[in-house]
């Protein structure tokens, strides 16, 4: 048996590259035939209204979230960790409570952005009052597409709303909640094969955001056993092999900040010392059996 680990194109950071490199490594232990392969040049094509692409493999470990070529694959009978629609679901913060709502997962007051095609299009007052009667200040701005923190704004008064309605109006975003009690704070759990694994606590000192990028930093945690199942009800929704979810606190429990089909989990063997690439690799292989 064959696989690949497919990566991006440009994205090198460690902590990036540490995951291809650790799954490589658990494959190769377990006998497995895998190489790393960058998304690079254009690997699939559509020509002559038909699809074809530059490699073949028995499973596809898809560590990307650009969508092209992972539903090219899929359509061509391949065999990818995660699924397409996983991916995209969990790409768009909105979509991803869309799709957990009416399940009693919990998850924090949201409303979805206005989107406006036109960068001079004024906000309208009415719009503003509605997020207003809704939402308490201080209150989240997010942008639907985003990482590592870098799109996630608290907003204090309408001033600083409307400044940030400004700069994400034209894009994806929503608005939400924020959950005070969980300031700098949040919980990680990665699930494989929509099983618990293992958790960790992220805190910041610094920001209301706790991830590791924006200078939160990790410890091993434990779950309860109603986070456990409620992860893995999560996974299951989704219909995802490998997730990293965050949690906010609130009242005593937790509620649903967002699903990473893509988590990172660099500092999270380092800080747990939980093995999550050799987790990976052993579920791929028994669905494959
Ligand atoms: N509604 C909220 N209330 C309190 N803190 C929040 C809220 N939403 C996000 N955060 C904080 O911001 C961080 C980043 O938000 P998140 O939605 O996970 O975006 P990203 O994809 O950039 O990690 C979270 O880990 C959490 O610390
Ligand atoms: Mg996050």
């Amino acid at each position: 048996m064959k696989g690949k680990i497919l990566i991006n194109a440009y994205l090198d950071s460690r902590e990036y590259l540490y995951e291809a490199e650790r799954l490589f490594e658990e494959f190769e232990k377990l006998g497995v035939d895998v190489s790393v392969v960058r998304l690079d040049k254009y690997p699939a094509i559509i020509s002559d209204g038909k699809i074809s692409i530059d490699f073949f493999a028995d499973f596809f470990v898809y560590l990307d979230k650009d969508k092209y070529v992972l539903t090219m694959l899929e359509k061509s009978g391949a065999k990818v960790f995660n699924n397409a629609r996983a991916i995209q679901t969990c790409d768009d913060k909105m979509s991803t409570y869309i799709a957990l709502s009416d399940s009693g997962v919990p998850m924090p007051k949201t409303l979805p952005g206005i989107l406006c095609y036109n960068q001079n299009e004024k906000i309208k007052e009415k719009n503003i009052e509605k997020i207003e009667k809704e939402l308490a200040y201080p209150l989240i701005v997010k942008e639907s597409y985003g990482s590592l923190g870098k799109r996630v704004y608290l907003v204090k008064n309408r001033e600083e709303l409307l400044i940030t309605l400004e700069t994400v109006k034209t894009k994806p975003h929503l608005l939400q909640e924020f959950v005070e009690e969980s300031r700098g704070r949040d919980l990680r759990v990665i699930v494989v094969g929509q099983k618990y694994v293992g958790a960790m606590e992220r805190f910041s000192d610094v920001d209301f955001r706790s991830n590791v990028g924006a200078g939160g930093k990790g410890r091993k945690a434990d779950a309860s056993d109603e986070i456990k199942n409620l992860s893995e009800k999560i996974a299951k929704i989704l219909n995802l092999d490998y997730c990293g979810i965050d949690f906010l606190y609130k009242d005593g429990g937790v509620t649903v900040c967002e699903v990473n089909s893509n988590a990172y989990f660099f500092t999270f063997e380092k800080v747990t010392g939980i093995n999550v690439a050799k987790n990976f690799a052993e579920y791929i292989l028994s669905v494959l059996k």
